[in-house]
């Protein structure tokens, strides 16, 4: 049998290679992590209610032993996330007393968290997801409503890049998002990244989550968008990718393995989809898959409880599937 070769190595010419880990999988996954990849991101572990839960409270001990593993066996770190609508504490928007946040406040709060999260790691993180998913995915609407936009306007986005670049100048500032392979969302992404451009907002890279499943979106539209992003002259890193078995609104709970058909499209999937990030590598700076082995996947459960998912290029018992073979074997 054929030796296994590292996958980070493999690209080493191309992009790093990055998976996302918590405070279990960075100890079940590790000799896979240490092999294959160059870089982590936090699945949870930064996020605002894990770091920051009250207003005078810091919690870094999960996000620090993620550091201290990275800077042990020499692997790079992405920072997820800074500002997000989602897994935000309630007392962020709120003051002592019940009411509504003053814009003041707010800003100061973001102010003082992004200073405080960035200015930890300083020089130890070399990409920030910034801003993540404020995109609407409505029809006809360009931001997504939130607490942030709501008592900020706008300009939040805008805000929080400056701070961060502030506080960490070499580290390259991402806006993130998902579904960003839809035509309509992919033009909602790029005129946001291309008007903070434009006023001279520090804003590197363009981050692309890359949830995709064996039906959707279509090469076509991942091509498409790649060169839409591409031409804003910025940096792209896939972000979260993984490719799920189910397409989107598929809600059976029946399946107890994949099948053999699932296999093969995965399979294919995963070469195509690689292909198209060889031929980007000039701008593709960064490919992260969101988890390693499918062991472990967000995905288990969602969106309904009792199936699970098989989304990775190793299985459960953290050997490569064929789909690896398609991915490191290429001409
Ligand atoms: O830790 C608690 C546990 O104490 C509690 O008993 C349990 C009950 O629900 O919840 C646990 O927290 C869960 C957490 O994951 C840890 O597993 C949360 O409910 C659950 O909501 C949370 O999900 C995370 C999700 O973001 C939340 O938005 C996923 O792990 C994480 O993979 C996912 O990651 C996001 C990216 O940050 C942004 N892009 C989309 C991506 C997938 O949704």
């Amino acid at each position: 049998t054929e030796l296994i070769p590292s996958l980070y190595s493999v690209y080493q010419d191309y992009f790093l290679i990055g998976a996302a880990v918590n405070s279990r999988t960075l100890h079940s996954e590790k000799d896979l992590l240490i092999k294959h990849y160059n870089s982590l991101t936090a699945e949870n572990e930064m996020k605002f209610e894990r770091i920051h839960p009250s207003e005078d409270v810091f919690t870094f001990e999960k996000a620090d032993e993620i550091m201290a593993f990275a800077k042990k066996n020499g692997l790079n770190v992405r920072g997820h996330t800074l500002v997000w609508h989602n897994q935000t504490p309630d007392w962020v928007f709120i003051e002592e007393d019940g009411s509504p946040v003053s814009q003041e406040k707010l800003l100061s709060r973001m102010e003082n968290h992004i200073s405080t999260v960035a200015g930890r790691y300083k020089g130890q993180i070399y990409s920030w997801d910034v801003v993540n998913e404020a995109v609407s995915d409505n029809k006809g609407e360009f931001l997504r409503k939130s607490k942030w936009l709501d008592i900020l306007g706008e300009d939040f986005i805008a805000k929080a890049f400056e701070i961060a670049h502030e506080i960490d100048p070499n580290a390259s500032l991402f806006y993130n998002d998902y579904n960003e392979s839809d035509p309509e969302k992919r033009e909602k992404i790029y005129r946001l990244v291309k008007s903070l451009k434009e006023q001279g907002v520090p804003i590197h890279g363009i981050g692309l989550q890359a949830h995709w499943n064996l039906h959707q979106p279509n090469i076509k539209d991942i091509r498409e968008s790649m060169e839409r992003y591409a031409s804003l002259g910025l940096q792209i890193q896939i972000t979260e990718m993984d490719v799920s078995l189910y397409g989107w609104g598929d809600r059976r709970t029946d399946l107890k393995e994949p099948t053999k058909e699932m296999i093969e499209l995965q399979e294919q999937r995963y070469e195509q989809y690689f292909q198209i990030f060889r031929e980007f590598h000039d701008v593709i700076t960064s490919v992260t898959f969101w988890g390693v082995s499918d062991s472990y996947t967000w995905l288990n459960n969602f969106p309904v409880k009792g199936r699970k998912n098989w989304p990775f290029l190793f299985n459960e018992k953290q050997q490569p599937k064929d789909a690896f073979w398609k991915v490191v074997h290429f001409k």
